[in-house]
């Protein structure tokens, strides 16, 4: 009955397009597409679309957001005459040129891992007082257990103790993936939004967490549950804190640049397969290996193939409202696993380990061949990174692929590799091949655990 009046209703609606012009300080509707304005008029890019109907008047408003941010490799970000960490940020000219803006003193808060606290103090304090700015240093334990609401909180309350201006003091954040999500989901509820900029100092942060637009804590026993889409104003990228990273972060880091391999660049596996070993030995520092024809160094090369394909990835994607996805693949499974056994496995690792099984479920249904299948494991195996869990059993598997069957439109999408370097979304992948999968990896990979040893 109501959906015959409405019908009925709809017939008679009038519905207005109007354009918003704004003439001095104020914003009026003008209707159509195209409006004529004058010399000083601005006219913005949202909508405003009026129905009248019989039951009153729908406004529907379309306001198309722009979010602009640099990722930027740099040298030395911590020596005192670099400017990048304090400057780099800005894109609009006229704020450099604005007398008043630049001459104010500089005001910093600073979110810094505690670990790389430990390291870097020296480092950064030197960097703060030799460039006169007013700075507080908060340095936390962002470890992945303490990932969560509390500590975002915490970061409020100390940020709102020190007082910064939301337009012109970016909150900074310097650390791994986990400091990173935090203070980025603070800085995004501070006063609705604080611009915020992001220096990682692990390879995974480097080539993933500061490359994208996600924030978050863990929440209610799950990943990431609660967090925003909101990108950074800029990430600053310096290779050399990678130095101090432990060698098993860097294999960490290393799965999430083999996920990019995997799904779109062949050339990055050949690098990963041919100088893995070399960039676990060095950290990724200038290695000097000359490869390929164009004398890149393996470090240099791969980080910025990760980078650039991450990029191409998230950029059109920001908000992730297309739900297929190719930066998915491994994170199908792994957030379960992830949880499950905190804090045994590393976030790479055990993205590592859900990997590992596509390629089986890939295998399985006939898109690899064994050749491929087999040269993308021990491609794993030569990165130092697992390839396989007693805790990732089958009813995990199946409650993990349930569970985003949920919050995916009822459809599992399932990024597989189809040869190497090469991927596609399928959305059709029965028990059955799961299943078959799921025995062939652990005949193949399982490792006895020590009781079943004789
Ligand atoms: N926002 C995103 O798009 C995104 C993408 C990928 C991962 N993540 C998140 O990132 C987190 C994992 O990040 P991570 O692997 O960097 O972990 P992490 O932040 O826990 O850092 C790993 C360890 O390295 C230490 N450390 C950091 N920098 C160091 C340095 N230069 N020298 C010595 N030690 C150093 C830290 O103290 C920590 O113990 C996960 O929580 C994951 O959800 C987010
Ligand atoms: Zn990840």
């Amino acid at each position: 009955m109501g959906k015959v009046q409405l019908d009925d209703h709809s017939n008679k609606d009038k519905k207005t397009e109007f354009s918003l012009v704004r003439l001095k300080s104020t914003w009026t509707r003008k209707v159509g597409k195209k409006i004529s304005k004058g010399p000083d008029d601005c006219v913005s890019a949202a909508k405003i679309y009026e129905s009248i109907t019989e039951c009153g008047t729908s406004w529907t408003v379309v306001s198309p957001i722009v979010f602009t941010y640099k990722v930027t490799e740099t040298q030395g970000l911590l020596d005192p005459g670099n400017n990048t960490l304090l400057m780099g940020h800005i894109t609009d000219p006229q704020q450099l040129e604005n007398k008043e803006l630049m001459n104010k003193p500089i005001k910093r808060f600073v979110v810094v891992d505690q670990e790389v606290y430990r390291i870097y103090n020296s480092k950064i304090i030197k960097y703060f007082e030799a460039n006169h700015v007013l700075y507080k240093i908060l340095a936390l334990p962002t470890t992945e257990e303490n990932k969560s609401m509390e500590m975002a909180l915490k970061i409020l309350e100390e940020v709102n103790k020190f007082s910064i201006d939301r337009r012109t003091e970016p909150i900074i954040a310097i650390g791994g993936g986990v400091c990173l999500d935090i203070v980025g989901l603070a800085a995004s509820l501070y006063r609705r939004r604080t611009p915020y900029i992001r220096v990682p100092t692990t390879l995974l942060s480097y080539i993933d967490a500061s490359v994208g637009a996600k924030t978050g804590v863990n929440f209610d026993n799950c990943k990431n549950k609660v967090g925003a889409y909101i990108p950074p104003t800029a990430a600053f990228l310096d290779l050399s804190f990678i130095q101090t990273v432990p060698r098993r972060h860097i294999s960490n880091g290393l799965a999430e640049m083999l996920k990019m391999a995997l799904m779109k660049h062949r050339e990055l596996f050949e690098i990963l397969e041919k100088h893995g070993q070399l960039l676990l030995d060095t950290k990724f520092q200038s290695d000097n290996s000359v490869f390929g024809n164009n004398n890149s160094h393996a470090a240099s090369r791969s980080t910025r193939i990760a980078i650039t394909t991450m990029l191409e990835e998230l950029a059109p994607n920001l908000w992730e409202d297309d739900l297929n996805r190719l930066v998915d693949f491994g994170h199908l499974i792994s957030p379960a696993l992830e949880m499950k056994v905190l804090p045994s496995l590393l976030h790479g690792e055990a993205v590592n380990i859900d990997m590992s099984y596509m390629v089986y479920v890939s295998r399985e249904s006939g898109l690899l061949t064994e050749d491929d299948k087999q040269q993308i494991i021990r491609c794993m195996v030569g990165l130092e990174l697992p390839v396989w869990h007693p805790a990732c059993t089958m009813e995990l598997i199946q409650t993990a692929l349930q569970d985003r069957l949920k919050h995916s439109g009822g459809l599992v999408r399932m990024p597989l590799p189809v040869g190497l370097g090469q991927a596609d979304i399928f959305n059709n992948t029965s028990y059955e091949i799961l299943h078959r999968a799921y025995e062939k990896w652990c005949d193949e990979l399982s490792v006895p655990s020590d009781s079943d040893e004789p």
